[in-house]
């Protein structure tokens, strides 16, 4: 069967056993099993579920059904660069739709997903209590506010040259 060493190297399959044997006797030690093999593989895929599951002596569906109820976790690898698009109420009035739009055009991806460089990666999010600079993204920690679709390639651009692309 393949286990999680599948998609990531030795030392991550180490760190998540090593994760599992700490926890496995507390009661309701799903949730941080799970935020720490978030952590250490940056996503949660299928091998690592099953990893996860076997060590727990659960279904893999059990698992499945928690990684898909949260928000938090991502089946899906993430960009160095996390780019979160606001669509609350108040950034998708201001026309958070079409950044949202210019950024998947500019990086040739879908809301969801990673650039094959590993690089940048999008998701939309909810409001991030930044409304009066609506409309507004997040790349990491930093808040983008006042787009416009033309501002999009220069904030990008900035990230790309800081990483010689
Ligand atoms: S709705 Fe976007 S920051 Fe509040």
């Amino acid at each position: 069967m393949e286990n999680c060493e599948a998609c990531g190297t030795p030392e991550q399959a180490e760190k998540l056993k090593a994760v599992i044997e700490e926890s496995k006797s507390t009661p309701g030690c799903l949730m941080h099993i799970l935020q720490e093999a978030q952590g250490i593989y940056g996503f949660l895929p299928m091998s690592v579920q099953k990893t996860i599951a076997e060590g727990l002596g659960i279904s893999l569906s059990e698992v499945y059904g928690v990684v898909t109820f949260y928000s938090q976790f991502s089946l899906k690898p993430k960009g160095k660069h996390r780019i979160s698009v606001c669509l609350g109420t108040a950034c998708y009035v201001k026309g958070s739709d079409k950044i949202l739009s210019e950024i998947e055009k500019e990086l040739g991806i879908s809301c969801g997903e990673c650039t094959a460089d590993g690089l940048f990666s999008i998701d939309s999010c909810r409001c991030v209590g930044a409304c009066g600079l609506a409309p507004v993204m997040m790349i990491g920690e930093e808040v983008y506010g006042k787009l416009t679709p033309e501002s999009v390639k220069g904030i990008l651009d900035k990230y790309r040259k800081e990483e010689n692309v």
